[in-house]
């Protein structure tokens, strides 16, 4: 199989749980390969560093008989000052990917995202895949550069006769290795788990965008990682279908977020909470740039994972938030990365 963006936050638990399970060879691409290093070596992985803006690339990748696309610019920070460079990595490149699986025959699983679903309201109900009606903000609202043309790539492939097609629509998946820690591993503002995880591990406030009234359910990588499985083992039912992948029991606004998360970093660290400095509202528009405006809840319907291949996601927000934060805090306190934060 071929996994395209497998040294990010997703990929990297993919490829593990695929050595594990599996006796697969693995054509693993991405541009960075800090996540995966311990891989590399293993005779079943071969990586390519590169990605689908070279076509010969493209046409490499289209030889494995299963191809799981996970490349893509995902986080909202960059929509705004970067909405050309969004537009070509979720549209032109999975649509030219889509084009050379529907000529070699491989069955393309194409990660596209819950934001499709658009600007929806508080009041919002449940989001189903066949059904819901999409409503995105104006031209000018740039936030939404990345949702068009995550749409846009999913109509395409719906749309091309021959391509064997599975979307996917992760709702927050959460969990290690997730984003960055911005001067160490990257730049700009990461999502959200990452962020306030950054500014727990350096003792800054966490920013409450808009005051943290947003809500999102918030997804265990390791439930995703789960459903990817289910999918390989129901082909037949996964075939030509956009399946929700998220965890409704795990929904929460991002203020209880915050103070949920600000708890446990003080049970890890064994610190008392009062020691934490308590978080501070931002304005969207200021912290993210002009064009920037917010879905108010994304709730989804997960039935449709369930009934075609079995698939339920189970773990509990605060399990995955402590493991989250855990590694983070370990992850990040190892003296490489304080040698680089002090620079
Ligand atoms: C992002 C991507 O745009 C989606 O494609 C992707 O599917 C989704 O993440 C995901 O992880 O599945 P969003 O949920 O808006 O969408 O991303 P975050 O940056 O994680 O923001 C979540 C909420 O937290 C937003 O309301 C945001 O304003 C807020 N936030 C974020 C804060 O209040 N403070 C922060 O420091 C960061």
């Amino acid at each position: 199989m071929a996994i395209v963006g497998c040294g990010g936050f997703i990929g990297s638990h993919l490829l593990k749980a695929v050595l594990q399970r599996t006796c697969w060879r693995v054509f693993a691409v991405d541009l960075e390969s800090y996540r995966i290093q311990q891989h590399l070596a293993d005779p079943r992985v071969e990586f390519y560093c590169g990605d689908l803006a070279n076509p010969s690339v493209v046409q490499r990748i289209a030889q494995f008989p299963v191809v799981v696309n996970l490349a893509a610019i995902c986080v909202p920070s960059r929509y705004m000052s970067e909405a050309a460079t969004v537009i070509r990595s979720n549209y032109d490149h999975p649509a030219r990917l889509a084009d050379a699986c529907a000529k070699s025959g491989s069955w393309l699983i194409h990660f596209s995202t819950s934001e499709i679903y658009g600007k929806t309201a508080a009041d919002s109900g449940l989001l189903e895949e066949d059904s819901a009606d999409l409503v995105f903000g104006s031209v000018a609202a740039s936030r939404w550069s990345y949702a068009t043309a995550k749409l846009l790539a999913e109509r395409y492939m719906a749309g091309l006769t021959n391509l064997q097609w599975t979307v996917v629509r992760p709702f927050n998946f959460v969990g290690p290795y997730m984003d960055f820690m911005p001067g160490v591993d990257g730049e700009g503002i990461p999502r959200v788990l990452a962020n306030f995880s950054t500014a727990l591990v350096r003792g800054e406030p966490i920013k409450l965008v808009n005051g943290g009234l947003a809500r999102r359910t918030f997804t265990s990588v390791h439930d995703a990682i789960d459903f990817i499985f289910c999918i390989f083992e129901n082909p037949a039912a996964a075939k030509g279908q956009a399946f929700n992948v998220g965890n409704p029991d795990n929904e929460i606004s991002i203020a209880e977020l915050a103070r949920i998360m600000t708890e446990i970093y003080a049970d890890v660290k064994h610190i008392p909470v009062e020691e934490i400095p308590g978080a501070q509202i931002v304005d969207g528009v200021e912290y993210y740039g002009v064009g920037y405006e917010d879905s108010l809840r994304r709730m989804p319907s997960v039935e449709k994972a369930e009934r075609l291949v079995g698939f339920k996601a189970s773990t509990p927000l605060r399990e995955v938030l402590r493991e989250s934060l855990t590694w983070f805090a370990e992850h990040y306190s190892t003296s490489d990365c304080l040698e680089k934060l002090a620079e």
